[in-house]
């Protein structure tokens, strides 16, 4: 069943036009799904004035692996923490490309997130090539166990785990429903293996890639799997709120 909404608002929005936006979207949002913004770090103040005392989740879109110190540029699960935020996306496929962000550097990113009290939304997914080789299965068990090793299960409980197939961002193209079910009940088995099946059945797992309100049915018939992730059709509050008045 489909209750947790997360959108990605990756490098979109000033400050202003986040005020804008969550004007016309608070106004209309009804609170009938689990809802996360991960706005950019320049937006996140804004989002928390307006977004207290609502049904709505900030989120960051990344976090520094370090606590804190010598690393100019970063922002730390600290800082995030502080700033309101509940969740930060981690290992999404344009960090693990653009900033060869490998699987150990998404472990302690996981770790540094935990530690400081936030929820992590894992992002895992095959290449175009890892796809048409079927080697989709083999990716997604490489960079779960990378990502969750030295975890404790109970620390499963603050994990979303998104199945984001690289080939599907931005793109338009989307697996058929029958393939993300598929690929859900793979995660769900890793997580089984390396954990229990009791977490494999409890585990959130969304699926990201391409989803907007005209497609958005075809991904509710997805048995087993919680939630989406959504970019570009976030962007507008409009279409944001036609996607979850859809589901
Ligand atoms: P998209 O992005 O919906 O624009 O494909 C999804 C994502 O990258 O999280």
């Amino acid at each position: 069943m489909i209750d947790i909404v997360i959108a990605n608002f990756k490098m979109n929005q000033t400050p202003e036009e986040t005020k804008n936006y969550l004007m016309t979207f608070l106004s209309r949002f009804d609170e009938k799904v689990d809802l996360t913004l991960c706005l950019p770090y320049t937006s996140l103040s804004t989002g928390e004035y307006l977004c207290r005392g609502k049904a709505v989740r900030l989120g960051s879109q990344n976090i520094s692996e370090d606590e804190e110190g010598r690393t100019t540029g970063e922002i730390s699960g600290r800082m995030l923490k502080a700033s309101g935020v509940d969740f930060c996306l981690v290992g999404h496929s344009e960090r693990r490309k653009k900033f060869k962000e490998d699987s150990k550097i998404v472990n302690k990113k996981i770790k540094s997130a935990l530690k400081n009290g936030l929820g992590v939304i894992l992002c895992v997914g095959e290449s175009l090539a890892e796809h048409n080789t079927l080697k989709t299965y083999e990716v997604l068990r490489e960079q779960i166990e990378n990502a969750l090793k030295g975890l404790y299960e109970n620390e499963l409980e603050r994990i979303i785990i998104a199945y984001e197939p690289i080939w599907a961002i931005g793109t338009g193209e989307t697996p058929m429903a029958k393939e993300i079910t598929m690929a859900v009940k793979e995660i769900r088995k890793v997580i089984a293996d390396d954990f229990s099946p009791a977490a494999a059945d409890n585990i959130k797992v969304v699926y990201g890639g391409s989803i907007d309100s005209k497609n958005v049915k075809q991904f509710t018939s997805c048995k087993n799997l919680n939630g989406l992730l959504i970019g570009g059709a976030c962007l507008d509050p409009n279409s944001l709120l036609k996607i979850i008045s859809l589901l």
